[in-house]
């Protein structure tokens, strides 16, 4: 029997292959829960289980801006660990940045698909077996951005989204409070990932000279601030939007 803060708890994380999703898998399982790890990339969601272990983790592929591919993961995580998972991460997201008046409209689509309507489509397919298997706790964690507020030229498609993000997190928290399920969501700023990895070096140096702490955030601290609102250390958190950025406004 596993031990730690959430032993008992099931976790299904969306953007499991990479970046703040495959960091987020690691410390979930390291506080006690059994972890599907699901992307898109099936071989980079099982280099994330296969690291944690077959009695902890499985994968799973996912396309989250498919009805289709929610509805029969909800399936395959049941199957998984024989439960439904009560905490669900939405990590999967993309960039396909523009300036506007030279945006294609299958950038804007995409971004929209995955981001915003793929955070939608997990978050009420597995809400929905979390009431049906009258889990007693739930808790759902969205990636919005610090972009949502700082709104950079060229993310018009991406800052509508992760600002999209924020309000969808709010109205969720006022509908799902009545079945025990809190919906949570974090805006990071600039974090070493893969995603950030195809930002200019300027505009990564301008970053962090802006950043009170003077440089990008690593994965893991994001990780922690969700694995906090897993638990339930964060009980009487819900509907909030916090931001975890060193400070960067
Ligand atoms: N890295 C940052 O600085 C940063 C800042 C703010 C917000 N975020 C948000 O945090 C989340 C994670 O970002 P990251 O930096 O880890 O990104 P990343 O690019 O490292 O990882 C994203 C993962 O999502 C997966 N994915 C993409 N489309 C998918 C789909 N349709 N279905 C399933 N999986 C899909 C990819 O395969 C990849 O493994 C994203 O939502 C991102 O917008 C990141």
């Amino acid at each position: 029997m596993a031990s730690g803060i959430l032993a008992g708890r099931v976790a299904f994380v969306t953007g499991a292959g990479s970046g703040i999703g495959r960091a987020t898998c690691r410390l979930l399982a390291r506080d006690g829960a059994k972890v599907i790890a699901a992307d898109r990339n099936l071989q980079a969601a099982k280099e994330t289980a296969n690291e944690l272990g077959n009695d902890r983790a499985a994968a799973l592929e996912v396309d989250v801006s498919s009805a289709q591919s929610v509805q029969s993961a909800v399936g395959d995580a049941i199957a998984k660990f024989q439960q439904a998972p009560s905490i669900v991460v939405n990590s999967a997201g993309i960039t396909r940045d523009g300036y506007l008046l030279k945006m294609p409209e299958r950038d804007y689509d995409d971004v929209y698909s995955v981001n915003l309507k793929g955070t939608f489509l997990v978050t009420q397919h597995f809400a929905k077996a979390m009431i049906e298997q009258q889990q007693p706790r739930g808790s759902i964690i969205n990636l919005s951005s610090i972009v949502a507020r700082m709104n950079n030229v060229g993310q018009a498609n991406y800052a509508a989204t992760k600002a999209g993000v924020i309000s969808f997190t709010e109205v969720a928290s006022k509908e799902f409070g009545k079945f025990g399920i809190r919906v949570n969501c974090i805006l990071p700023g600039y974090i070493d990932t893969p995603m950030v990895a195809v930002v200019p070096d300027k505009i990564k140096q301008q970053v962090v000279q802006r950043c009170p702490l003077g440089r990008l955030g690593q994965p893991e601290e994001i990780a922690e601030v969700i694995a906090f609102l897993a638990s339930e250390k964060s009980a009487y958190v819900n509907g909030a939007a916090i931001e975890v950025t060193g400070g960067l406004k």
